[in-house]
């Protein structure tokens, strides 16, 4: 007690003893960030979102569906039963900002790909009672009515190299054709599988003549968890050894 009176009664001891005790806080916080390029395993299937899925992304960040829906499955039993394997670090390491989340009004959506039909999903979107009669979800009609137009989507693609997402020049010129290849039908969409493996293509919204926000939101939500092949993966603390099947 004796002691503290130092500190109460002298504002620049007061001070010092501040910086010092926020400049650890702020070490611990910073620190570990310097090796994070170390403790992030490389993991085999993650590449950058196709144009399309990027766009699908902006809208389900600007329509709020992360405000009721986590996109991590945490390494717990009830929850790997439920959603399937844990998410990896690896897995949003091209998400800015990532979408983990921490409210889940509604279920977590990092395993969503592959598990309903794009026909689902519109119904869904344009009135998710009218599949889920108790659910409390909001109604996104809007979204099939407003087509696509990213005049600056090579630009987008391009500003995210700048924070570390590996688009190549050849990603940035095709960006524009891409986006529309992915949600036209019969489109030549070779190069785009080259691209992006494992996207998904065709209509997603039941318009075939124009490509929507809603094309776009599917194609993202089609994506959610499908890049990492869970049947071949195994940790790298594993050491090749068969880990624990998930
Ligand atoms: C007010 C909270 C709320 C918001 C906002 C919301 N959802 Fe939901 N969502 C729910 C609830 C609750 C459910 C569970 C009932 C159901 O399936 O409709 C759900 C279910 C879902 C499912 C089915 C998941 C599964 O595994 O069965 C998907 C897909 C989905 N939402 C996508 C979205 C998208 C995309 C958005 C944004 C455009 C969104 N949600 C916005 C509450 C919300």
């Amino acid at each position: 007690m004796i002691k503290h009176e130092i500190f109460e009664k002298n504002s620049i001891i007061l001070l010092g003893g501040i910086i010092v005790t926020v400049a650890i806080g702020g070490l611990v916080e910073i620190v570990p960030l310097f090796t994070i390029g170390e403790t992030i395993e490389q993991v085999e299937g993650v590449r950058p979102y196709s144009p399309l899925e990027l766009q699908g992304r902006n809208i389900y960040i600007r329509e709020g569906c992360y405000l009721c829906h986590s996109q991590q499955v945490r390494p717990f039993r009830d929850e790997i039963e439920r959603y399937g394997p844990y998410s990896l670090a690896a897995e949003s390491i091209y998400d800015h900002p990532f979408q983990w989340g921490s409210k889940r009004t509604g279920p977590d959506l990092a395993r969503l790909g592959g598990k309903y039909s794009n026909d689902w999903h519109v119904a869904h979107l344009m009135d998710p009672r009218a599949v889920v009669p108790e659910s409390v979800m909001p109604t996104y009609p809007h979204l099939a009515r407003k087509e696509i137009r990213m005049p600056d989507i090579a630009e987008h693609l391009k500003t995210l190299t700048i924070v570390g997402v590996p688009y190549s020049e050849e990603m940035v010129a095709s960006a524009a054709a891409d986006l529309m290849a992915q949600a036209t039908p019969d489109a030549d969409v070779e190069g785009l599988m080259q691209r992006y493996p494992k996207a998904a293509t065709g209509d997603f919204d039941g318009d075939k003549t124009r490509v929507t926000e809603m094309d776009a939101l599917i194609a993202y939500l089609q994506v959610l968890g499908r890049m990492v092949d869970f049947t071949t993966y195994r940790p790298e603390y594993a050491n090749g050894a068969a880990g624990e099947s998930q």
